[in-house]
């Protein structure tokens, strides 16, 4: 899950590394967002240490990536530990001076507030309203403890413990969860993809030289895997041929594990050859290539005393599944076909110039467009894509938006256009 962790300005903030710690290590993706004043108890390469990924307080870092409103957006929980009577005032007035503040107002997602201040402040009539009033949107304030404070007074208004703090977020979670499961299956049910039957390929094809290696690609299937959710999520049957992916099935997807270009060509032509397949999603980068011959024992390095030579490898070409599905198509079964452009640009043209050709090419009836490079939409959250139709010069752009965010978008095109 993708966790952003404010972090205000309080002595409590060196409890928010072990809440961090106690996150990252539950599998949990995290966004440390500490606020100016939190960094003068623990500064940003502490975070950016435990965390692995950069921290921010400000909106104006990165700005193309529109920070201010992409983590919030984007985020599955946002918990703030400690949240000072400053920050639980910003958040019940909707004030948004830093990163964190703007977070809170985008987030959609549930919002956990472990507030830590002394017991005049956490009693003073301004913050009872406060807490009252995010109550009575939704966010969950957790008490804080009674106890040790700052100096050598006590009373209510301590951090609780990080692993409790930990145990109610991630409860907060499961509950939100459980009942995005229940709308989700109520929402399929009358989806615009009701009825429908829709083949997804995602991952990257692994073409095999010889036991121990293969000629394989950057692809990680987490965009062929959104389409897959967002399909099931509005209505469709979905089978999802997964090549190579380390990711979890989505719920109510049946998944096909494929290695090879040729494997997942026969599961693709299998599924569209029994019928009732209605849509094609091409999401998989399938190698065009593979080795022409297979060495059934590992290909050594040397094959005798000062032997320095290298094999050379001969490739032939796979089937181009897509291209395939193109030519057979006819009659009332065809499936709709989307392809996806994994390009880069290159000297003969842009990225968009290159799609257009691809399209032209291929003769599917939607292509999605997206640049790839090594640090670009390959296995990153973000991804920004351009929707090309034949018989139209029009195009959709989407994103930087996240890979669900642009699966829905490509279901907004398609389910409209089917039959
Ligand atoms: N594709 C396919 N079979 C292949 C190669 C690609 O079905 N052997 C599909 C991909 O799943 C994608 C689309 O074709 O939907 C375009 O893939 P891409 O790798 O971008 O294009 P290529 O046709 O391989 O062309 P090039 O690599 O020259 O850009």
């Amino acid at each position: 899950m993708r966790v952003v962790l404010g972090v205000a300005g309080g002595i409590a903030a060196y409890k928010a590394c072990s809440v961090l710690r106690l996150l990252t290590e539950a599998g949990h993706q995290v966004t440390v967002v500490p606020t100016a004043a939190a960094l003068h108890f623990v500064g940003a390469a502490t975070w950016e240490a435990l965390s692995g990924r950069p921290v921010s307080s400000e909106v104006w870092d990165d700005v193309p990536a529109v920070p201010h409103v992409r983590l919030g957006q984007g985020a599955d929980l946002v918990l703030v530990a400690p949240a000072t009577a400053d920050l639980l005032a910003q958040a019940a007035h909707g004030l948004a001076g830093d990163l964190l503040t703007n977070t809170l107002l985008t987030a959609r997602c549930p919002v956990v507030l472990a507030p830590a201040m002394h017991t005049e402040m956490w009693t003073h009539p301004a913050t009872v309203d406060n807490v009252a009033t995010l109550r009575s949107r939704g966010v969950h304030v957790i008490e804080p403890a009674p106890g040790r404070l700052t100096g050598a007074d006590t009373g209510p208004g301590r951090l609780p413990e990080p692993d409790d703090i930990v145990a109610q977020a991630l409860q907060v979670l499961a509950e939100q969860e459980a009942s995005d499961t229940a709308a989700g299956a109520a929402t399929a049910a009358e989806g615009d993809l009701a009825g429908r039957h829709v083949v997804v390929t995602a991952g990257g094809t692994r073409e095999p030289l010889d036991p121990v290696r293969f000629l394989g690609n950057r692809s990680s299937g987490k965009q062929g895997y959104a389409v897959a959710a967002a399909a099931r999520r509005r209505g469709a049957q979905v089978t999802l041929v997964s090549a190579n992916v380390s990711l979890s099935a989505p719920q109510g997807v049946e998944v096909l594990e494929v290695g090879t270009a040729r494997e997942l060509e026969e599961q693709v032509r299998g599924l569209v050859g029994a019928g009732g397949v209605d849509v094609v999603v091409m999401a998989a980068a399938v190698a065009d290539f593979r080795p022409a011959h297979y060495t059934d024992a590992k290909i050594k390095k040397t094959h005798g005393e000062g032997d320095d030579s290298a094999p050379t490898l001969e490739l032939v070409r796979n089937p181009d599944i897509l291209a395939g599905l193109v030519a057979t198509r006819g009659g009332a079964s065809t499936p709709y076909l989307v392809g996806f452009a994994a390009e880069t640009g290159d000297a003969t043209g842009d990225v968009l110039s290159l799609a257009w050709a691809k399209l032209e090419r291929k003769g599917c009836d939607l292509l999605v467009a997206n640049e790839v490079g090594v640090d670009k939409t390959f296995g990153q959250d973000d991804t920004t894509v351009h929707l090309l139709r034949p018989g139209t010069s029009e195009v959709v752009s989407v994103g930087p938006a996240t890979k669900d965010h642009v699966a829905d978008a490509i279901w907004a095109v398609v389910a409209p256009a089917l039959p």
